[in-house]
């Protein structure tokens, strides 16, 4: 390491530190002051280079508030906060450590294979990761009793936070079906934090809260909220980091001996990748999101449809991505937007409807480099470098300036930038 990426390493070590709640990480004080799912199962990549043990504890602290029918909830309010809306009390779970009621995208199998891989004591890892093993493959069955009702091989999500890509344009027309009446009155709080023009816009929190309110009518009774929701899209980008999972969560059970655990993950990953390729765009050399109630496909280029690089898909796929992460890369200054930068909806500092975000770089360069796009996973790579050094660890920046937006000294973004100085 040069003196300059050093220092941008030990930079990174202290925003993790700074973020250690002990058994769990913040994603950022004051913005997110409790745990995300996905977020610390990427955060747990970054933890192992300076401490394994506690790397397993990030994930198995999640993996303890995961519900009985197999659910791994967005949010664990492990501590009280009034930093944050919507809190515990508006989700009302009645959880024994509060939660939120809605998943993320399932990145687990994948983090669990990673520290596993690459640990340098395998009896200990084999012990943590065996006792994951059937927490993390009932989450992967709840997906396809809960959210696949119709056994299409293809998942739902029901609400736009459960993509983890809050605000993309990809949900905006299903969105227009969320009623915005009866909505209690609420006061956010993530404007007083980041910047109102970085963030969704006030409509679209009505109706997030329309469906949280729905949920929670209905018990947060995973069997009837499927049918139910006004919003169910199949998003590419979560069921290509669902199948990457169970095919890495399958290779794991497989060499732990837990055969059984191995063929049904195996299964579940071949009928989703097969499916995923109804979602796919010849048009805009992508993946598009689904709306499951018109069954149409939504005409959106979103980072959604190029993440499925991340997952097996077939090699002229994954080559075809790589070709449309460079025709946007002449229109931006980094990569990758969250957005086509040639859609007119495209709003560079707001969210996902165009910034770039390391963690999508991160799974976006694996897959390619694993299919033989070096040269655009290392533009990919360089690019994330450059913004840290220009713009430090923000949340996420605008792909056209390089400017730093949301919130700052964010854990997963420092998670990443480790991730790649070690690769280096
Ligand atoms: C925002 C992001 C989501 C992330 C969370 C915590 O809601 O959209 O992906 O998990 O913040 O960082």
């Amino acid at each position: 390491m040069t003196l300059e990426t050093e220092k941008i390493y030990d930079h990174a070590l202290e925003v993790l530190k700074e973020n250690d709640r002990g058994s769990y990480t913040v994603p950022t004080k004051g913005l997110y002051p409790f745990q995300w799912n996905w977020d610390s199962c990427l955060t747990a990549l970054g933890q192992f280079h300076y401490d394994e043990a506690r790397a397993w504890t990030e994930i198995e602290t999640l993996f303890a508030n995961q519900w009985a029918d197999g659910m791994v909830p967005h949010i664990v309010f492990h501590v009280y906060s009034d930093g944050y809306f919507p809190g515990p009390d508006v989700w009302d779970t009645k959880r024994p450590i509060a939660t939120s009621g809605i998943t993320q995208p399932p990145v687990a199998g994948f983090a669990i294979k990673r520290l596993y891989d690459r640990a340098a004591d395998k009896a200990a890892a084999a012990t943590r990761a065996r006792a994951l093993l059937p927490r993390i493959d009932a989450w992967h069955r709840w997906f396809y009793e809960m959210r696949d009702p119709g056994g299409e091989g293809l998942v739902a999500i029901l609400h736009p936070w459960e993509s983890g890509r809050d605000n993309s344009i990809d949900w905006d027309e299903a969105f227009e079906r969320v009623p915005t009446d009866g909505v209690e009155p609420y006061v956010r709080r993530d404007t007083q934090h980041a910047d109102p023009a970085h963030r969704p816009t006030k409509e679209q929190y009505d109706r997030y809260l329309y469906l949280v309110q729905l949920f929670r009518s209905l018990g947060w009774d995973n069997s009837k909220l499927h049918d139910a929701s006004p919003f169910k899209v199949v998003d590419p980008g979560f069921n290509a980091i669902l199948i990457r999972s169970m095919n890495d969560l399958a290779d794991l059970a497989e060499e732990l001996g837990e055969l059984e655990i191995a063929r049904v993950n195996r299964e579940r990953a071949a009928k989703g990748l097969a499916a995923l390729d109804s979602l796919w765009s010849d048009n805009h050399g992508q993946y598009l999101c689904r709306d499951r109630i018109t069954g149409e496909l939504i005409e959106s280029a979103s980072i959604g449809g190029i993440l499925p690089a991340f997952a097996a898909v077939p090699k002229a796929r994954a080559q075809e991505i790589a070709r449309t992460i460079e025709r946007w890369s002449t229109q931006v200054k980094y990569i990758i937007p969250s957005h086509d930068p040639a859609d007119a909806r495209f709003e560079p500092k707001r969210y996902w409807r165009a910034p770039a975000w390391l963690v999508m770089n991160y799974m976006i360069q694996d897959g390619l480099r694993a299919v033989g796009e070096v040269a655009v996973a290392d533009h990919i790579v360089k690019s994330s470098l450059e913004l840290i050094t220009r713009s430090g660890f923000a949340e996420y920046y605008d792909p056209t300036t390089g400017e730093p937006c949301g919130g700052g000294r964010f854990t997963w973004t420092a998670a990443m930038v480790i991730e790649f100085l070690e690769a280096a």
